[in-house]
C-alpha cells in the first residue's frame, strides 16, 4: 500500500514572527504543486498563528512542536489542543528526544499526549530514538521496543492509522552525523514490525519519518530506503533553499 511520504521541518526555538512569515511565504510558495508528498512546517508557539495565516488553503500543514494533554487549567507554560485547533494546526509533535533529555518528558507523558491528540482533530507526530550510548551498548532495539510499547499504551487499531513515527537516533540530531540509509531502513523495518505485532496489519499504512542531520545531499538515499516514508528536519528546515530542495528530493 502507497504510503504519502512526509517532509517535517522542526523549526526548534528558531525564528522571531517576522523571520517566520518569511521562512513560511518562501517554502509555500516553492512547495506550491508538490503533489508527491505532504509539506509539514513547525514553528515555535510565537509564531503559529501568523504562519497559519500564511498556509491558510494551501497543502502545507502546521504543526506545533508540543501539547498538553489538558483542554486548560493551570499549566503555566503549556499549551492545550483547543488552542492548536482553532488556528487550523494539523498536527503536532510529540516526545521529541530534546523534550525528553531536557524537560523531562518521558514515554508515560507522551502516551497522555498522544491519547489527547488523537480525541481531537490532529494527528501526533510521535518521536522515538536511542542515544549513542544504548546503540554502543547493543540497546537500541530494545529501546525502541519501550519507547513503542509506553509511547502508543492504549491506541486502537483505528487510531494507529492517524499516528505519525519518526525514528531519530539522538546520536544524529543537530551532529552531521547521519544514520546510513541502511541504517535507518533496518530500524524502520523493525519499528514497521514491531508495529504489526502490537496492531496487526494496520502497521504497513503507518508512516516512519527518519530524523538526524537529513540535509538536501542525503535526503534522496534515505527516501529510497522501502521502510523511509519522509523525513523529520531540523537544521536545514531553517533556509528555505534547503528544506525545498529536501522537499523535491524527488526532482
Ligand atoms: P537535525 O534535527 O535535522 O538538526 O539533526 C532533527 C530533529 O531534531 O528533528
Amino acid at each position: 500500500m502507497a504510503r504519502m511520504p512526509v517532509i517535517a521541518g522542526n523549526w526548534k526555538m528558531h525564528k522571531t514572527v517576522e523571520e517566520a512569515r518569511a521562512l513560511a511565504q518562501a517554502v509555500r510558495d516553492g512547495a506550491a504543486g508538490v503533489s508527491h508528498c505532504r509539506v509539514v512546517m513547525a514553528p515555535p508557539f510565537t509564531a503559529l498563528f501568523p504562519v497559519a495565516e500564511i498556509l491558510r488553503n494551501t497543502p502545507v500543514i502546521l504543526a506545533a512542536q508540543n501539547v498538553h494533554w489538558e483542554p486548560e487549567g493551570a499549566f503555566t507554560g503549556e499549551i492545550s489542543l483547543p488552542m492548536l485547533e482553532e488556528i487550523g494546526c494539523g498536527m503536532a509533535i510529540v516526545g521529541h528526544s530534546e523534550r525528553r533529555q531536557y524537560f523531562g518528558e518521558t514515554d508515560a507523558t507522551v502516551n497522555r499526549r498522544v491519547r489527547a491528540i488523537l480525541q481531537s482533530s490532529l494527528q501526533p507526530v510521535i518521536c522515538i530514538g536511542e542515544t549513542l550510548e544504548e546503540r554502543e551498548a547493543e540497546r537500541h532495539y530494545d529501546i525502541i521496543t519501550q519507547q513503542l510499547a509506553g509511547g502508543l499504551d492504549g491506541l486502537t487499531r483505528q487510531s494507529l492509522l492517524r499516528i505519525i513515527l519518526a525514528y531519530e537516533p539522538v546520536w544524529a540530531i543537530g551532529t552531521g552525523r547521519t544514520a546510513t540509509p541502511e541504517t535507518a531502513q533496518e530500524m524502520h523495518a523493525f519499528i514497521r514490525n514491531r508495529l504489526s505485532g502490537m496492531f496487526g496489519e494496520g502497521a504497513q499504512e503507518v508512516r516512519i519519518l527518519y530524523g538526524g542531520s537529513v540535509k538536501p545531499e542525503n535526503i534522496a538515499a534515505l527516501m529510497r530506503q522501502p521502510d523511509v516514508d519522509g523525513a523529520l528536519v531540523g537544521g536545514a528546515c531553517l533556509e528555505a533553499d534547503s528544506f525545498l530542495s529536501i522537499i523535491h528530493y524527488n526532482a
